[in-house]
């Protein structure tokens, strides 16, 4: 394969991309969660299985105890459906605070709400003993967590119930999941497709996202045309496009469902292999960004599915643009608290939301791409670290 060098112009997008072939590949069965649970329910999002646990489970007019480390979304879904967020500790390396889980606990909790951050396992069993106590349901909240495990133990399995999000680690166009654990048997409704034309635009864009990525120019040039021919179109036929990873949560799209397209791209996929690879790169981007910005995590437990690469940094909006100047799509991960939560109770999770940027790397990356992106973010950090000092 070619080397990548810095000269050329990268194109690392952020997630996952589409190849053509995919939509050819013979659906299998798979054992990985949620694909393999017994009772569940497919959606749109991961934020309609939110919803959706609050009014099954009869949370409504009771609190959920959530992380004060969130991404927004998910607060918005337990306060829509009727309930009261009251938020506990997380510490300064994702850590739950297990005694202040504890503290929070009062007579109106009706439930723990547990997030696995990144694909790296928060306390579940912990969370299970506390939650037994109290006879209060968990909830794990798996939507940046697919494919991941606690050494064998699959991530979403300890809770009451287990919510995925598919479309952050796999190239599918939609996808949440709601999985139920136990005996307890709660009859859903199949809920509705999703328009197509939202599905076939989202579609679209992640075959093009992957033409650039193996096309270089010719196939960033067809992207672009492709997407202004593709935004009039949309704008003059009115079309409902329901955009996926967006910050708020809407009322009108609650009653979602996933796509047929979603389920067969998905289990057309090696899983197996996608978390070595992304576990490939997680290590390579350890190895080389070490000595320069101090990891989150130093190694990666066994099981673990990583979602990105967590760097800590100075000055986000300095990185990043130095970083999308250079063609990686690296993300500004989680800066806001949900208007709910008092962020001046939680220094630790304002730091980590000032300071963590989303590193690539996914299954899509080879190690040539890898080593490029490596030698980028190094560039970035550098002269993050020499406009501070020339500034002061
Ligand atoms: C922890 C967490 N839960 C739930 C969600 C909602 O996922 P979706 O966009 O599939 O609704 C998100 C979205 O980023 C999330 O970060």
């Amino acid at each position: 394969m070619e080397e990548v060098t810095l000269s050329q112009k990268l194109f690392v997008p952020s997630l996952p991309t589409l190849w053509p072939s995919m939509l050819l590949g013979r659906p299998r069965s798979s054992s990985f969660q949620p694909f393999a649970a017994s009772n569940v329910r497919y959606f749109y999002f991961a934020r309609n299985a939110v919803w959706l646990t609050v009014k099954m489970l009869g949370l409504d007019k009771g609190e959920v105890l959530m992380p004060a480390y969130h991404h927004g979304v998910e607060v918005g879904a337990v306060v829509d459906a009727g309930a009261t967020p009251r938020f506990y500790r997380v510490g300064s390396r994702w850590d739950v605070d297990l005694e202040d889980v504890e503290k929070k606990i009062g007579p109106n909790t009706k439930a723990l709400y547990l997030i696995h951050y990144a694909g790296f396992p928060g306390p579940a069993a912990e969370m299970r003993q506390i939650a037994d106590r109290h006879g209060i349901p968990l909830i794990e909240d798996c939507a940046l967590s697919l494919l991941s495990a606690d050494g064998t133990v699959p991530l979403g399995t300890t809770g009451d119930i287990g919510i995925f999000c598919l479309y952050k680690t796999l190239p599918v166009p939609n996808g949440g999941a709601l999985t139920i654990n136990g005996p307890r048997q709660y009859s859903l409704p199949e809920p509705p497709l999703p328009p197509s034309v939202s599905t076939f635009s989202h579609t679209v864009s992640a075959l093009l996202q992957n033409l650039e990525l193996r096309g270089g120019a010719m196939g960033r040039g067809l992207r672009s045309l492709v997407r202004s021919v593709g935004h009039g179109t949309v704008k003059a036929a009115n079309i409902e496009r329901v955009a996926t990873g967006t910050q708020h949560f809407n009322r009108d799209h609650v009653d979602l469902g996933m796509s047929p397209l979603t389920k067969r791209i998905a289990l057309a996929q090696d899983m197996e292999a996608i978390v070595e690879k992304r576990r490939r790169n997680y290590f390579f981007l350890l190895g080389r960004l070490r000595d320069i910005s101090t990891p989150l995590f130093n190694q990666l437990p066994p099981g673990v599915s990583p979602l990105f690469y967590p760097l800590v940094v100075q000055d986000k909006a300095e990185v990043m643009g130095s970083l999308h100047a250079q063609g990686i799509d690296a993300i500004d991960f989680w800066r806001r608290f949900h208007p709910a939560c008092d962020a001046t109770a939680f220094p630790e999770v304002a730091q980590l939301r000032r300071s963590i940027v989303e590193i690539p790397c996914h299954q899509d990356l080879s190690p040539e791409v890898m080593a490029a992106v490596a030698a980028a973010v190094r560039e970035a950090v550098k002269s993050d670290r020499r406009t501070r000092k020339r500034t002061g």
